[in-house]
């Protein structure tokens, strides 16, 4: 028979960059592609699972059997995220900006004078922590963490800060962003798992599988 142990499970997974605008043509972004964030939708749906997707700006298309939801900014996303919980799991995959402009220009920024223009940063929510502390909170909340140094360390504060139940570290210092390959740690309450080195794909799968596992642990024969 299939093997679809998320049959009748709701999965949120956030994806992608977000864009923060700056003036009618400028944003503020990063290098996620998505690529990541698609992956673990793809691998959701295989697995059975209802998928709903909150994606930011990204060029790929939309994996079979899930349900995207565009959007741009981190604001947006939070948005679509409150509008789609209640769910059972939330992965929150997405590269969200942690700062937006605080005053975006109503008309395309000019050259004029010498002096550059200085931009005024401002908070953006933390959609993670949000979901944390939902009255709706899935049964697993699930957060990533870019990081360049210190991988494990940070994905551990992260974890307990955010109030995640799992973080799943990868270093970012090489070209994770925007390429194929992931190498990452699963940080959970009962320690670290570190996953060797491969596609994405292949990442999207195993923790699918191992978020498939914790929801229901396989009967023992
Ligand atoms: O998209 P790809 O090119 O495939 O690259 C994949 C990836 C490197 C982007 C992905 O694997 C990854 O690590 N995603 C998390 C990126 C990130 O922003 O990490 P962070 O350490 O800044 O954030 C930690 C967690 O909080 C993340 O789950 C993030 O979605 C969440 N967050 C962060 C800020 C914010 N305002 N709201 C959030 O929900």
């Amino acid at each position: 028979p299939p093997h679809r142990p998320l049959f009748g499970k709701h999965v949120l997974i956030t994806a992608g960059p977000t864009h923060e605008p700056i003036d009618p043509v400028r944003y503020i972004a990063n290098r996620s592609s998505g690529k990541q964030g698609f992956a673990i939708a793809a691998a959701a749906a295989q697995l059975g699972a209802r998928v709903t997707l909150v994606s930011g700006p990204v060029t790929l298309p939309t994996p079979v059997g899930v349900d995207r939801v565009d959007v741009e900014t981190a604001r947006d996303m939070a948005e679509a995220v409150k509008r789609t919980l209640p769910v059972d799991v939330a992965i929150m995959v997405a590269a969200v900006a942690d700062w937006r402009t605080q005053d975006v220009a109503a008309e395309k920024m000019k050259k004029r004078g010498s002096a550059p223009p200085a931009l005024r940063l401002t908070e953006n929510p933390d959609i993670l922590a949000m979901v944390s502390v939902s009255d709706k909170r899935p049964k697993l909340v699930v957060g990533f963490a870019a990081e360049t140094e210190k991988v494990i360390q940070h994905a551990t504060e992260k974890r307990q800060r955010k109030g995640a139940d799992w973080i799943v570290a990868n270093d970012v210092s090489g070209d994770v962003m925007g390429g194929n390959i992931n190498a990452v740690h699963i940080v959970t309450a009962q320690g670290v798992e570190s996953l060797p080195e491969m596609p994405k794909d292949d990442v999207a799968r195993a923790l699918v599988e191992r978020i498939a596992d914790a929801l229901v642990p396989p009967a023992s024969s």
